[in-house]
């Protein structure tokens, strides 16, 4: 069963809260998921496996520890999941990156998928998702299926920022073996399937194209 981590850290939960304000322009919004991706990308690597390395400091030789050449790639769903990217990379600098190109027809709720380019070796990466709105969770769950089943990948973490209770159901059940990382676990979804109380359309509030 795919584990669902609610990252309540009091830094990120205090950035939370001026993105969910109707107030909060498009500069301080991109700049607060920035800075919350970052905080958020310490959590979802936490577990990454270290290995020993014998180095020498300038007082004497010591056995330290590093990531063990563990691959990354950071995978961002269009538009929206664009505003994890530079927070998570300067965390991760050498990650790779792909992106998926899907957005939610208006009246069905459902995604359309219109762009996809992968690192070539990505089968063989630990795969980041990044959407910061999971809300029916139909976006997010074709982005895995589409790394799965055309990609051949097999170790996938999604990070969120706000979930709905209706997507995290259908993630756990689509993708048992997803881990989901997500700063809040919102309320519900209204009738046009936005979340409550949520923070609106992200893209648009990222992008200022409202
Ligand atoms: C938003 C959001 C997710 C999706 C979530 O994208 O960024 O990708 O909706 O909804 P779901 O869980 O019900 O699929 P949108 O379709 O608005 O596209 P955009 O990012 O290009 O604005
Ligand atoms: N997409 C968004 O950007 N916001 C929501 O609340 C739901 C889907």
């Amino acid at each position: 069963m795919s584990q669902l981590h609610i990252i309540d850290h009091p830094m990120i939960q205090h950035k939370l809260s001026i993105m969910r304000d109707i107030r909060t322009g498009a500069k301080d919004f991109r700049q607060l998921l920035t800075e919350i991706s970052l905080l958020m990308g310490y959590e979802v690597t936490r577990d990454l496996p270290l290995e020993p390395v014998e180095i020498e400091t300038p007082m004497c030789k010591t056995t330290a520890r590093v990531i063990s050449g563990k691959k990354l790639a950071i995978v961002p769903i269009l538009r929206a999941g664009l505003g994890m990217v530079d927070g998570l990379l300067t965390l991760l600098p050498v990650a790779k990156v792909g992106h998926i190109g899907l957005y939610r027809d208006e009246t069905t709720h459902l995604p359309v998928s219109y762009y996809c380019k992968m690192p070539s070796d990505i089968c063989h990466r630990l795969v980041i998702v990044t959407d910061p709105m999971l809300a029916t969770g139909g976006s997010s769950s074709d982005a895995l299926t589409m790394l799965k089943k055309n990609y051949g990948c097999t170790q996938l973490r999604l990070m969120c920022l706000v979930a709905a209770p209706e997507g995290v159901k259908k993630l756990q059940k689509d993708h048992p073996d997803v881990d989901i990382y997500t700063a809040a676990l919102d309320e519900e979804l209204n009738s046009d399937a936005y979340i409550l109380p949520g923070l609106g359309d992200a893209g648009d509030r990222i992008f200022g194209t409202k």
